[in-house]
């Protein structure tokens, strides 16, 4: 086959892959985009329910997928994972950290007018706290977990879900989930510096708004999808299946020479608003 045929560029059958916050949202489409194309799959997630059923599904339409049940602020549990994954498979070529919550609204409304809870000065440090060890030491904690193994093995790719908060401000998001993915954005540059030697790439894919269960699913509300929709020169806010391409694109030979890069899916979001 002529190596720029587009299974040998894109494929990632066989290839072992673990994904963080994989029973919903956006981790759960990368899953199921990565099972369908014949990777074997461990998805890990902190909801033993939700995950039960997805990777019933994928199990009952063909896949190669286990569920982990894992807490990936808690390094033991990411352990876990990483050594049932590798005790599976052999190896751990691919690993999505998607894991991350919000902040809360914005310190604007929907409709232009302050958001008095969500002020500065109102908000409290627990919930600071709580958003930057999730959105942020998680991936530490991940990277940690995984480097290990890929090191051993010879490389890897890492995926790491940021967001376009990471590089732009945002009225209708809260402060500590901006300043969050701000520092992830950098963790995946620098992490990707260190490790180009051992042929293990780290990417970030930058979604902006996308219809998930994030925030108790605010999104779901076509009201609460007014403001992100008039700031998005396309006019809509994305759905999972939006991520699932770059997820491919970046875990597959395809992107074989690309590392501490971010790829914005955001419908033009971070271009500037249009008509
Ligand atoms: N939805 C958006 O608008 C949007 C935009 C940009 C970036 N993101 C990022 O995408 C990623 C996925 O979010 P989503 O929107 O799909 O949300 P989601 O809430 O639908 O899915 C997140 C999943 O992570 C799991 N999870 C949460 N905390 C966990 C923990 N400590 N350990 C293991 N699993 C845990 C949840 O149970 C859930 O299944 C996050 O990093 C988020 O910041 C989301």
């Amino acid at each position: 086959m002529h190596p720029l045929n587009l299974q040998r560029l894109f494929e990632v059958r066989g290839t072992s892959v673990l994904i963080t916050g994989a029973a919903s949202g956006i981790g759960r489409a990368c899953a199921e985009a990565m099972a369908v194309n014949g990777a074997r799959v461990t998805l890990a997630d902190i909801d033993r329910g939700a995950l039960d059923l997805v990777v019933g599904e994928l199990a009952t339409a063909g896949c190669d997928v286990t569920g982990e049940t894992v807490d990936a602020t808690d390094p033991a549990s990411l352990k876990r994972a990483v050594d049932a994954a590798v005790t599976r498979y052999g190896r751990l070529d691919v690993v999505f950290a998607n894991v991350g919550i919000s902040g809360g609204p914005g310190f604007l409304k929907g409709d232009g007018s302050r958001n008095e809870a969500a002020a500065f000065e109102a908000v409290p440090l627990e919930l600071w706290e709580r958003v930057l060890d999730v959105n942020v030491l998680s991936v530490v904690k991940t990277l940690q977990a995984v480097v290990p193994q890929m090191k051993r093995q010879g490389g890897g790719a890492i995926v790491v879900t940021s967001s376009i908060s990471a590089s732009k401000t945002e009225m209708y998001v809260g402060a500590s989930y901006v300043a969050s993915k701000g520092a992830v954005g950098q963790l995946v540059r620098q992490a990707a510096l260190e490790l180009a030697r051992y042929e293990i790439r780290v990417n970030a894919i930058a979604p902006g708004p996308v219809v998930t269960n994030i925030g108790g699913g605010r999104l779901k509300a076509p009201e609460a999808r007014v403001p992100f929709e008039r700031a998005c020169p396309m006019h809509r806010v994305a759905v999972p299946e939006d991520i699932a391409g770059a997820a491919l694109f970046l875990a597959s030979p395809a992107s074989r020479f690309i590392t501490g890069a971010a790829i914005v899916i955001d419908g033009g979001v971070s271009v500037g608003p249009a008509d």
